[in-house]
């Protein structure tokens, strides 16, 4: 690899203090991190040290400008105490793609493989193996250059940090068909998992749990009228026995999950189509019986039914079904991810 990495383990593992069984989203982090610095130019030599605090010059362009960005992925343990990713490279890749957009240096993928696959290697320990919990990655690069110029810095950093987390969601989840606000625009910088776009969410999101919702089905910026996004996962809506969901455009994340999806359900049978969705169709499809079934898909959600909508002061449940494809193309999807499957598709990465 290009660079070296200097381990610095810590003396004192905290990992006696956590509670397995009972692991909260995010919450709870493991002992070390990786970090990587962009200087003069190139990238310079990584750590991998205990998980603590970082000091920033308070000018940095983090701060000022927000240029941020960041990856979500998961780490699982088989039978066998194999670790393995999912699909790693193709999170590298959108890094990459989201670096170029907010002027971030990319990072060469052999340093970015190496340093997630040796603090794997040295938090093991960390990944959980209780069904429905996974090790949750957080790679994250941002402007830790100083300066109040508005134009990109000229120092940047590369933080893998992890944590041992169960399930994002903790109970149903009721969404809200959002009709005036939208959380990326032509030309901006949807596609992109910058840090700002999830900031810009915030707000619209807080005014639909104020509602009683706990996501925002997220709609074209231009005429509200096509839905595009759940918070932060794809969307997924079943009609009548089709499978649909939207495009990919600047608007929208090229999810992984996403993708996975459209591969199993075309390889099990069921019928897809990758088209614009109106919110007048699934309200139609919702009133007559049509509408089986709504999901978000993502990393962190996997896939997540989604219970019922509302739309202009009006609330539409969906119906319980037997055997729902978000239940058939979740287990595909995680029995692949732990080794409990087949990978006909070469998406495992053993650790
Ligand atoms: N859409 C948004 C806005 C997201 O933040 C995410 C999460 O990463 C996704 C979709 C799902 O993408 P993936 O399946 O790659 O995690
Ligand atoms: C993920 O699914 O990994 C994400 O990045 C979504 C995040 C906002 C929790």
């Amino acid at each position: 690899m290009a660079i070296k990495i200097d381990i610095q383990k810590t003396q004192k593992s905290r990992i006696d203090s956590v509670d397995f069984d009972n692991l909260p989203f995010g919450h709870v982090f493991s002992d070390h991190m990786f970090e990587c610095e962009f200087k003069d130019g190139k990238w310079q030599s990584a750590v991998i040290k205990e998980y603590a605090p970082i000091s920033l010059s308070p000018a940095a362009k983090i701060f000022h400008y927000g240029q941020s960005i960041f990856e979500g992925m998961k780490a699982y343990k088989d039978a066998d105490g194999k670790t393995m990713l999912f699909r790693p490279l193709d999170n590298c890749k959108r890094l990459n793609k989201s670096a170029e957009r907010l002027v971030i240096p990319e990072i060469p993928e052999d340093i970015f493989m190496e340093g997630l696959k040796t603090l794997l290697e040295i938090d093991s320990d960390w990944i959980p193996t209780k069904e429905g919990s996974s090790l949750y990655i957080r790679p994250f690069m941002f402007a830790s250059g100083e300066g109040f110029h508005a134009s990109p810095a000229d120092e940047y950093k590369l933080i893998i940090c992890t944590a041992p987390s169960g399930a994002y969601f903790a109970g149903e989840v009721k969404v809200l068909i959002e009709e005036k606000y939208a959380r990326a625009a032509n030309g901006g910088v949807g596609f992109a998992k910058a840090g700002g776009n999830y900031a810009a969410q915030f707000y619209p999101t807080q005014l639909a749990i104020d509602k009683g919702y706990q996501q925002v089905i997220w709609t074209d910026d231009n005429t509200h009228q096509f839905i595009e996004e759940a918070g932060a996962m794809n969307i997924f809506v079943r009609i009548n026995d089709t499978l649909i969901t939207s495009p990919t455009s600047d608007r929208i994340l090229d999810g992984i999950t996403r993708k996975s999806i459209l591969q199993i359900a075309a390889d099990t049978g069921i019928e897809t189509e990758v088209r614009k969705i109106s919110v007048g169709e699934v309200v139609e499809a919702a009133k007559t019986g049509k509408l089986k079934e709504m999901f978000g898909a993502g990393t962190a959600a996997v896939i997540s039914p989604i219970a019922g909508f509302g739309f202009k002061d009006e609330d539409f449940d969906l119906p319980e079904l037997e055997n729902p494809f978000a239940s058939q193309l979740k287990k595909r999807i995680t029995d692949i991810q732990t080794n409990k499957a087949e990978d006909p598709y070469g998406w495992r990465v053993f650790v």
